[in-house]
Parts: structure tokens; C-alpha cells; sequence
């Protein structure tokens, strides 16, 4: 298997690691065959994800998708994360092997799932789609 020097990189020195005690939002998605598990924690001001953090109990490309997941984020809009697509982040981390396909599916989740929990905290009622 062979993963992209952006992909090694993102796996040995992880952004954004890490949990935020007072988070706006807090999603946590795990896949069932692997069992690996993503949690993700956002500070959310004036509608700009204003920082990010996350804990990833999974494998390498689990890791490094969501290290490059929370800097394609942070700093943007909650509309804007949303948008966020597992197949976006595979192409920031120049791709991962078809059998990691999955790995970048939970960092996608991850981020919807704490956006949810964010709006849910707020009492706005929004459907987010996840896969
Ligand atoms: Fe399950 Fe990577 S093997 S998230």
C-alpha cells in the first residue's frame, strides 16, 4: 500500500489533536467494520468554525484525514464545513489507497456530526445529510 508523502506527513505530525472542554460542538462517528473511532470538537463564533480540534482511536489514514479535515475547516463558515466531502479531503492529502476510502468517509461524518450537535445546542432545527 502506498499512501502520498501529504498522508505520511498528516499521520506522524497530526493538526489539530486535541479536545475542546468548552465546545460549541461535538461529534463523534465510528465505522463498524474497522471500529475505529473519530471525535470531533468545534468552537463556533459568529458562524466561523474559529477553532477545531480532534481525537482520532483509528488507523493511519483515520489520522491523517482528520488532521486534514480540521485545517480545510477552521476558520471557515458552519455552512461552509458542511459542504466539506471526504472526496475533498482525499484530494488535499493527494489521495489514499481505495481500501482507505472509508478512513476519509468518518472525517466527513465526524464534522457533520458535531455541526449537528452544534445546531441541536442552539435549538435550529437543520437536516444534515451525512452518507
Ligand atoms: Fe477504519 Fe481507517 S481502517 S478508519
Amino acid at each position: 500500500m502506498v499512501y502520498s508523502e501529504k498522508v505520511l506527513d498528516h499521520f506522524a505530525n497530526p493538526r489539530n489533536v486535541g479536545e475542546i472542554e468548552d465546545a460549541d460542538g461535538v461529534g463523534e462517528v465510528g465505522n463498524s467494520k474497522c471500529g475505529d473511532i473519530m471525535k470531533m470538537y468545534i468552537k463556533v463564533d459568529d458562524n466561523k468554525i474559529s477553532d477545531v480540534k480532534f481525537k482520532t482511536f483509528g488507523c493511519g489514514a483515520a489520522i491523517a484525514t482528520s488532521s486534514m479535515a480540521t485545517e480545510m475547516i477552521k476558520g471557515k463558515s458552519v455552512d461552509d464545513a458542511l459542504q466539506l466531502t471526504n472526496k475533498a479531503v482525499m484530494e488535499a492529502l493527494d489521495g489514499l489507497p481505495p481500501v482507505k476510502v472509508h478512513c476519509s468517509v468518518l472525517a466527513e461524518e465526524a464534522i457533520k456530526a458535531a455541526v449537528s450537535d452544534y445546531y441541536e445546542k442552539r435549538g435550529i432545527d437543520k437536516d444534515i445529510i451525512t452518507k
